[in-house]
Formats: structure tokens, C-alpha cells, sequence
């Protein structure tokens, strides 16, 4: 049979009391002749709506959907696809391969090797006709119960990336392949880069609030140098960021203490609920992010009334005259050549004029609070002397700070 068109994309927090009633049906529908009613009860005690929500927030999960109906989900890990479950009036119709092969994307993310899984026993032809083989069987006790699964792998490449999904015409981030080759390089360098450490960075934080007890997103966080920041202040981090490889260092830096999503800012956060944040941070970022217009508005959609996005981005000056375009008020995608990070790289960025900065954020509702155009702190005098000078009288970062008024929802 043909497989029909539907949307896989990451499931939020509203989806986990729909996950949960379809994990139920799943279960009934598909174990029943493989395991009694005893074990069917078991595999199912115990579970909540709110069960789901720590994996959808870290990104570890997502849906399927036909007609704005879920009709499927996925729960995958590095190394590991967790589960898959199908609406049982959907089987057959395509909706378990595309999940699966959504997991195996993610679950091959940053890692080499087999990915393994747990196969409940109806489900072991299934996953062998996509590839798996069994390599032995295990038994999980629960409430005294034993509960048997087959062990089973699956070596070879992550499936190419899906033809029929949301991410069809995606385009591929522009700065991702550079941050992914420099990642270790980048985090090497930046906690002591002068140009972050005395100039960009304590502009920013003059701007940030207290985020003690604040939950924070660190949009574009890198190597979480800021992430390590804000957790030392109590806040509750999230962190995104397009570059796996950079996300990798974020996590050796951080551990568990953050939750990280490898997500690109050019797409909706469906891990992210409404109102559910109350800063959001973004460091040297937005440069790479073409359509300002949607970011501001899901900025907008994820923080609460009252919530504030704090931002550097390249000067609109001095990106201008570096570039030496001729045309000033177009948003263009340049070419950086940066050096002193290893081998030259080139990192493509969006040049933008100063409307194109400031007009987005209005329009998607946001207050503009303050603007700072900073200046070098005494320590890059000792460190750049020259850099120092010139910096005092041409200007390469602007940060911002934007309000989500109180009255709005
Ligand atoms: C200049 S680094 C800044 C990193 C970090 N904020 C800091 O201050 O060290 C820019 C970061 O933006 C990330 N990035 C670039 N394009 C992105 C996109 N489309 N979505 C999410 N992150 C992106 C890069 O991977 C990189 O980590």
C-alpha cells in the first residue's frame, strides 16, 4: 500500500495527554496474542500524561499528524530509538516506517555504531523488515511481572532525510556546517576571547535581568559559556542550538543541569509551550538567522507577559561598511573568512540594515527597552591595546533588550 501524506514534527507538552491515550490503544491493539493480560496490564500501569513531558522537553520525542490528528509518536535517544507507537486504525498506512526512520535520524545524531532497541515481541518482524536483527532477548520486571522484549540492532547509515515531512523544502542553516567543523576550535577559544570576555558578554549581561529561579533559553547557545552563566544564577536553562557538534561541548560542560535541543531558530520550538519561559538569551546568533519576522514571533509565543529576550547581534554600522555593499537596505547572506581558529573558515551571515533589526521585533509585539552600543572594558586595553583603540570609535556589536508587555497572552 501506498504511504499516505502526513506531518511528523516534535511533539510539545500540550501532545503528552494524547500520547498517552494512544500509547494505551497501541499497546491493547497490537500486544494482545504476543503477551497475557496480565503482562498487557503491567506494560501499561503506572503511566501518566505527565510521564512524557521531561523527554518532549528534551526534544526526545515526536508526532505524527493527518488532519491535525495524531496518529502516531516517537520516542528516540543517541543510540537508541526508545519507542513507536501508531494509532491502531492507522497501521499499515506508512505512519511506523516514518516514524522509525525519523527516530533512527535522531538516534544516529552524534553517534557512530548500531542503533539498538527493545522490540516488544508483535513488533520484531516489523522492525526486521526495516533492517534490525536480533541479537538476543532480555526480560524487564515490573511489580513483580516479567515482561519480555527482544533485543535488536540495526547497523549501516541514518536514512536520508525524509521526502514527505514538514522539512521537505527546509533549507540546510547556513552557518551549521561551519559551526559543526569548528565547534572544538570556537570553544577553546571563547572564554577568553577579549572581544567576548571584555566587550560583548558584559554588555549583554548588564542587560539580563536577575534569573535566579527564571527559567532561561539560551537561543544559539554554542558551547554554553552563557549556559554555565545563567545555572550559576539559579536560573532553569534551556538550551538550543542547530550545531550537534557544539551542543556535544554545551553537555560536557554542563551535564544534565540544562536541557538541550539540537533545533534550528529559522523553525518553530514545538518542545517550547506557550508562555512557558521568562528570558531568552541569544548571544552573537541572530546574524545567522534569515527570517527575523517568525523568530520574534515564536520568542514571543514561548515567553511569558512580562518576559524579555536580550540579544547581541553584529552592528548594523560596521557589518555595513566592512562588507562594502552598495546597497545598504537589503538583507544580504555575506561571506566571513575568520581566521586565528585553525585553518580559515568561512562562515556565511546575514548583513541586515538597522530596520530590519528593529521592525520585527515590534511587529511581533515586543517593547524595545533598551539599546546599548558597547564599549571595551578596561582589561581589553591590557590584553588588545590596538583592537581597544579601535573599538572606542567603531562600534561591531549592538545589544538589545525587548519586552513581552504584560497585558499580552
Ligand atoms: C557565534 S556562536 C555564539 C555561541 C554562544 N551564544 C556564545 O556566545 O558563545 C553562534 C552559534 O549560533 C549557532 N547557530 C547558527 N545558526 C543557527 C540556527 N539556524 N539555529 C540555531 N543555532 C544556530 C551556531 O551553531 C553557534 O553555536
Amino acid at each position: 500500500m501506498e504511504a499516505e501524506k502526513f506531518l511528523i514534527r516534535g511533539a510539545c507538552v500540550s501532545d503528552a495527554s494524547d500520547m498517552h491515550e494512544l500509547h494505551a490503544r497501541a499497546v491493547d491493539a497490537f500486544c494482545r496474542g504476543h503477551y497475557s493480560d496480565e503482562q498487557i496490564n503491567v506494560l501499561l500501569i503506572g503511566r501518566t500524561a505527565e510521564g512524557y513531558v521531561p523527554a518532549i522537553e528534551r526534544g526526545e520525542m515526536f508526532v505524527t499528524e493527518s488532519d491535525g490528528r495524531m496518529t502516531g509518536f516517537g520516542h528516540a535517544t543517541q543510540g537508541e530509538v526508545q519507542a513507536v507507537f501508531v494509532e491502531p486504525g492507522w497501521a499499515g498506512r506508512g505512519v511506523g516506517s516514518a516514524l522509525l526512520e525519523h527516530a533512527l535520524r535522531l538516534a544516529w545524531r552524534g553517534h557512530e555504531g548500531p542503533i539498538q532497541l527493545k522490540s516488544t515481541l508483535n513488533a520484531v518482524g516489523f522492525y526486521e523488515a526495516r533492517g534490525f536483527v536480533e541479537i538476543g532477548a532480555t526480560e524487564i520486571d515490573k511489580h513483580g511481572t516479567a515482561l519480555p522484549f527482544v533485543l535488536m540492532e540495526r547497523r549501516g547509515e541514518p536514512p536520508a532525510e525524509k521526502q514527505e515531512s514538514d522539512d521537505e523544502d527546509r533549507p540546510r542553516p547556513v552557518a551549521l556546517d561551519a559551526y559543526d567543523s569548528m565547534a572544538e576550535a570556537y570553544a577553546a577559544a571563547i572564554e577568553e576571547n577579549p572581544r567576548s570576555a571584555y566587550y560583548e558578554r558584559p554588555a549583554l549581561l548588564s542587560l539580563l535581568p536577575d534569573v535566579s529561579g527564571r527559567r532561561v533559553l539560551d537561543a544559539g547557545c554554542g558551547p554554553g559559556v552563557m549556559m554555565e552563566w545563567l545555572l550559576a544564577q539559579g536560573a532553569a536553562v534551556v538550551g538550543v542550538d542547530v550545531s550537534a557538534n557544539m551542543l556535544k561541548l554545551a553537555e560536557q560542560r554542563v551535564g544534565e543541569a540544562a536541557v538541550l535541543h539540537v533545533a534550528d531558530l529559522e523553525q518553530p520550538m514545538p518542545f517550547l509551550a506557550d508562555s512557558s519561559l521568562d528570558v531568552i538569551l541569544s548571544s552573537g546568533t541572530l546574524g545567522y538567522i534569515q527570517d527575523w519576522q517568525a523568530l520574534f514571533r515564536e520568542f514571543f509565543r514561548v515567553l511569558r507577559p512580562g518576559g524579555c529576550v536580550v540579544l547581541s547581534v553584529g552592528h548594523p554600522c560596521s557589518e555595513y561598511t566592512l562588507n562594502e555593499t552598495d546597497d545598504y537596505f537589503s538583507t544580504e547572506l555575506r561571506e566571513y573568512t575568520w581566521r586565528g581558529l585553525g585553518a580559515p573558515i568561512v562562515v556565511p551571515c546575514y548583513r541586515r540594515p538597522f530596520s530590519h533589526m528593529v521592525d520585527p521585533m515590534v511587529r511581533a509585539g515586543f517593547s524595545i527597552e533598551r539599546v546599548v552600543e558597547p564599549v571595551p572594558t578596561e582589561e581589553f586595553a591590557r590584553v588588545e591595546p590596538e583592537e581597544y583603540a579601535q573599538l572606542m570609535r567603531r562600534p561591531r556589536v549592538l545589544c538589545v533588550r525587548v519586552r513581552k508587555p504584560v497585558n499580552r497572552a
